[in-house]
């Protein structure tokens, strides 16, 4: 069994989805529930290891026995991240996070005016905290697992964005009803920066959160 193979090991997990602030009242952000990083978690304070979670905007019960960390934006998940990284043995970035932010915050609430057309809203990149992760690896031998949702191409898409991103393992989701986002369940391949591929048949995220760490296992050694 693999009860305590993590046992000694400090392992961070992101998830969750961020939220991008346009003013007060309103936000850019996405379907995550953040179901399938707190099953990560739970896996791997199951088999031992210290778990950081850094929680974006999930209403899940905090894992027992994680600390659970709380971002909101992109900005703040990076900071807790980076930080929970600095002495972690793998990084696990299940969080779904904004790719662009508005590139203003209204002070006040944005307010319709009788005939006059709406404002665009002009968009800027977040960082990419995956990809630098990966490249500063905080620790050596740190290994970095990557989420990826795609619609079309699965595993080229994937590839490509594994090498993309530089980091170790790349959980490729199809993205479709019944999948990923707010399920309880999931479907996958799990991509290896080794070119290793691992089949995640359909079945609850707990079944590919103990996959992921069996994976992460195998290359912490
Ligand atoms: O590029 P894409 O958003 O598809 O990549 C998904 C993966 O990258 C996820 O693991 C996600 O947590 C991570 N990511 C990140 N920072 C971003 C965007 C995505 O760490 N700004």
């Amino acid at each position: 069994s693999h009860t305590t193979d993590l046992a000694g090991r400090h392992v961070v997990v992101s998830a969750g989805g961020t939220r991008e602030p346009l003013d007060p009242v309103r936000f850019l952000g996405n379907r995550s529930t953040g179901r399938q990083g707190y099953a990560l978690a739970r896996a791997a304070v199951a088999r031992g290891a210290r778990v950081t979670l850094v929680s974006a905007n999930s209403e899940l019960p905090d894992p027992a026995g994680a600390d659970v960390l709380r971002a909101g934006t992109a900005a703040q998940l990076r900071e807790a991240v980076l930080k929970a990284a600095a002495d972690a043995d793998a990084v696990v970035m299940a969080a779904a996070v904004a790719d662009f932010r508005p590139a203003h915050y209204a002070e006040g609430k944005i307010k319709k005016r009788d005939g006059q057309e709406p404002e665009p809203i002009t968009l800027v990149r977040n960082p990419d905290i995956l990809a630098e992760i990966s490249a500063e690896r905080a620790r050596p031998g740190q290994i970095v697992v990557g989420f990826a949702a795609e619609t079309d191409d699965v595993l080229a898409n994937g590839r490509a964005k594994l090498a993309r991103k530089g980091c170790d393992l790349l959980v490729v989701n199809e993205v479709g009803e019944h999948k990923t986002f707010g399920a309880e369940t999931n479907e996958a391949v799990v991509l290896g920066a080794d070119g290793t591929e691992t089949p995640v048949p359909y079945g609850p995220k707990g079944a590919l959160a103990d996959t992921v760490w069996d994976l992460v296992a195998d290359r912490l050694g």
